[in-house]
């Protein structure tokens, strides 16, 4: 392989604040090294349609750090060992297309893949890799939830955002003398739940690593009502679970086929009413979370993550994705860095310093 190389660039999963400003550091980073860059759009979809995949220079990342979203699009549909396409019948099959994405990549001349992705797109980068393709994979996701890395970029945001949502519901709460559920996102590890809760000050937080009794939490909120606070915030992350009991499921699928989160609030809130005739609401947060602009300590971390990319390329460091290990940015293969989630520690700091301010998880 020559010195000067050739990357390419691709995002996919779900979107997080910080993936332009990834692309950015790289494109630059590798730019000045003399090399050339490619964004493949829309996950590995670029690759298989005319135009999909296109030169990255310095005029295509200016001004896009602080931006929200991906200027290359992404999908959490597009795997390309699990591809869909319409069949005979106009029903989606799926197919594996991996080998023609490898034998695109090398007739573009790409020496080395940059995939920014979280789980999902982590683990296709590694069947990639397998297949003989030089990749570096860089962590992405607002749930936080890659044990490899001390933090992903896009979840500060997502709980800066979440805090904010929080803090305006306590002046209605108060005013209607309602409690308020909330429900965030988080599907196997309630990170964003738990660090917005403890922002805002949540009088309970149920995550999906605590399974919940709802009459812990409806005797919190007696014991608001019995001290002259008539109102509270419940926060729930999307996968919590009563105790011995089921995670909440909507309609449809989710990238990958897998069903879609969603509903516990509404759920939490219908039986909260009952348990102590108070007027409840709940709402869901949704996507607003992964939306808008990084946050400085994002924007920085994403930069990071990118000039480290190709740092590692520079030296030939295939197969592994960039992780934070404070104070450094670091190597870690790639097979370790899918190898398991990050949920939250139940008896961690951070959910002790959240019962030491009297906040209910639901347990006791
Ligand atoms: O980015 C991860 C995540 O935020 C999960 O917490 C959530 O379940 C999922 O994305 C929803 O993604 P989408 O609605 O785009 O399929």
């Amino acid at each position: 392989m020559s010195s000067e190389l050739r990357i390419a660039i691709n995002t996919g999963g779900g979107d997080a604040p910080g993936l332009n400003a990834v692309i950015r550091a790289a494109t630059l980073a590798a730019l000045s090294r003399g090399w050339e860059v490619l964004g493949i759009k829309r996950g590995y979809d670029g690759l298989y349609h005319e135009g999909g995949v296109v030169p990255l220079t310095r005029e295509s990342v200016r001004g896009i750090t602080h931006l929200g979203g991906t200027i290359l699009g992404t999908t959490n549909r597009g795997d390309p060992f699990s591809f869909p396409v319409p069949g005979p019948d106009g029903e989606l099959q799926r197919v594996d297309r991996s080998d023609e994405a490898v034998q695109i990549l090398e007739r573009l001349g790409v020496d080395c893949l940059l995939a920014v992705g979280g789980d999902g797109s982590l683990a296709i980068a590694h069947q990639l890799a397998q297949k003989g393709l030089n990749v570096i994979g860089v962590p992405k996701t607002i749930d936080n939830d890659l044990a490899a890395t001390s933090v992903t970029f896009g979840f500060h945001t997502a709980v800066h955002t979440a805090s904010e949502a929080i803090d305006k519901l306590h002046s209605t709460a108060e005013a209607h003398r309602r409690v308020m559920i909330v429900e965030l996102m988080g599907r196997n590890a309630g990170w964003i739940a738990l660090f917005a809760g403890v922002a805002a000050t949540a009088d309970a937080i149920l995550i999906p690593e605590i399974p919940y009794e709802l009459e812990k939490v409806a005797e919190k909120i007696e014991s608001r009502w019995a001290r002259g606070r008539e109102f509270a915030i419940v926060v729930v992350a999307e996968g919590a679970l009563p105790k011995g009991g089921s995670v909440s499921y909507l309609e449809g699928t989710a990238g990958g086929g897998a069903r879609r989160l969603g509903g516990v609030a509404e759920r939490i809130a219908a039986e909260l009413e009952e348990l102590t005739g108070k007027e409840t609401r709940s709402l869901v947060l949704g996507h607003l979370q992964r939306g808008g602009s990084p946050i400085a300590y994002d924007r920085v971390l994403a930069l990071r993550f990118g000039a480290a990319a190709v740092e590692l390329a520079a030296e030939g460091h295939f197969g592994c994705m960039v992780a934070l290990d404070p104070p450094e940015v670091k190597p870690v293969p790639l097979a370790v860095a899918i190898d398991r989630l990050k949920t939250v520690p139940v008896d961690g700091d951070v959910v002790r310093t959240a019962r030491a301010m009297g906040i209910s998880f639901g347990d006791r």
